[in-house]
């Protein structure tokens, strides 16, 4: 197992972002329903040390370069400082970063950072208390806002808040949450709602498009290209200025994974809570690595569970089949896992 983790269509896979946990304290619209979803039970989760195990696995032999910790709410698992703490002994030099909702952040900002947490990028999609209960169904923005605070004063930047719009709800609010987001120097990336939602409501015409989320800012900002590379990530950076201003206020990013795709230039390979590889967050295909982790009473043989891991990716999809050429929406089929449980 030398080759790293390549797939079929000569794409390298160098980013490893790894579920925690499919737990959630919130119940966002476009993931997860009302009352939540039936949890793992806690012996089908992977373990710190299995963890610590796929992580040395990926960083030593597999050619990952970054390692992203995410869930669920990666901050409900109660061993996360001592997970990133192993992964930074083992790794001194990986980027490790954490996707997190915010909630309960402001407690664990500093304890994070201690443990050699990298960076840290924070979900918000309002600063509007009444819409921030409507999308996540719960009163939690303040949290939210404390969380983000604490975090900078940790030195986990630059932070990066990540935003949803839904239609009706919070997309009058793109151009003061990129304000507010400006202000502090924070990155603000909007996203695509992507056909993820535990509830199956996702519409094509309901989502808001990138495009008309660069007509929302258009008001109040005038936004050109960053002329910095993209460089595989998923969102397009622009550089942000009031109108008929030459200061630079900072970018703003847009994640258009449904009418944009990015699917040519990914790096991402995902392990889920419960140690599968989904080599797509669209697949419908998981390989199980936790099996092999747990065989019998031997220990397992490293070159076996690389040799899956470098399978599963073999396999990855040439893309997610929203709006690429010769695929058509008719080729998609939403996946039977939220986003939660990815
Ligand atoms: P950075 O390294 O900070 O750029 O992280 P990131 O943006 O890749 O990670 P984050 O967890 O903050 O994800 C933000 C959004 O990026 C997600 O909600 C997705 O919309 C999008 N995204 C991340 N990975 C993928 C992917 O593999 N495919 C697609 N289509 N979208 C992705
Ligand atoms: N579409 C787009 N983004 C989503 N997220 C969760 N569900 C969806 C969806 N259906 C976002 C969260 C978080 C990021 C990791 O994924 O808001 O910022
Ligand atoms: Fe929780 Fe994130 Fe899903 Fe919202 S989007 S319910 S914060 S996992």
């Amino acid at each position: 197992a030398t080759a790293g983790l390549v797939d079929q269509f000569g794409r390298t896979a160098s980013d490893m972002r790894l579920s925690l946990t499919d737990k959630c304290n919130l119940r966002c619209h476009y993931c997860m329903p009302e009352d939540g979803l039936e949890w793992l039970k806690k012996s089908k989760l992977l373990t710190a040390g299995e963890i610590v195990r796929l992580v040395g696995l990926g960083v030593d032999r597999l050619g990952v370069r970054e390692l992203r910790l995410t869930g669920g709410e990666p901050l409900v698992r109660a061993d996360l400082v001592e997970i990133i703490a192993a992964l930074r002994r083992n790794h001194p030099s990986l980027p490790i970063s954490l996707t997190t909702n915010g909630v309960g952040l402001a407690r664990k900002a500093q304890a994070l950072a201690d443990a050699g947490l990298t960076r840290l990028n924070v979900s918000m999609d309002t600063l509007h208390h009444d819409a921030f209960f409507q999308l996540t169904r719960r009163p939690f923005l303040d949290q939210v806002l404390a969380g983000i605070e604490a975090a900078a004063a940790a030195g986990l930047g630059p932070i990066k808040v990540n935003a949803v719009l839904m239609r009706g709800v919070n997309e009058g609010h793109a151009a003061e949450l990129l304000g507010w987001c400006l202000e502090r120097g924070y990155e603000l990336r909007f996203i695509e709602q992507m056909p993820l939602d535990a509830d199956h409501g996702w519409t094509r015409d309901g989502m808001i498009t990138a495009a008309e989320i660069r007509g929302l800012l258009a008001g109040d900002f005038e936004l050109s290209p960053d002329p910095r590379s993209r460089d595989g990530a998923p969102a397009e950076r622009f550089e942000v200025r009031h109108h008929g201003s030459g200061e630079l206020l900072g970018t703003v990013g847009v994640i258009a994974s449904v009418t944009e795709p990015f699917c040519a230039d990914c790096r991402r390979t995902r392990i889920t809570a419960e140690g599968k590889v989904m080599s797509c967050l669209f697949s419908r295909t998981e390989i199980d690595l936790l099996e092999l982790l747990r065989v019998g009473d031997s220990p397992a043989d490293d070159n076996a569970v690389a040799a899956r891991w470098q399978d599963a990716m073999w396999a990855k999809p040439r893309a997610h089949g929203m709006g690429h050429p010769g695929l058509g929406d008719a080729d998609f089929v939403q996946p039977e896992r939220s986003m939660s449980a990815i």
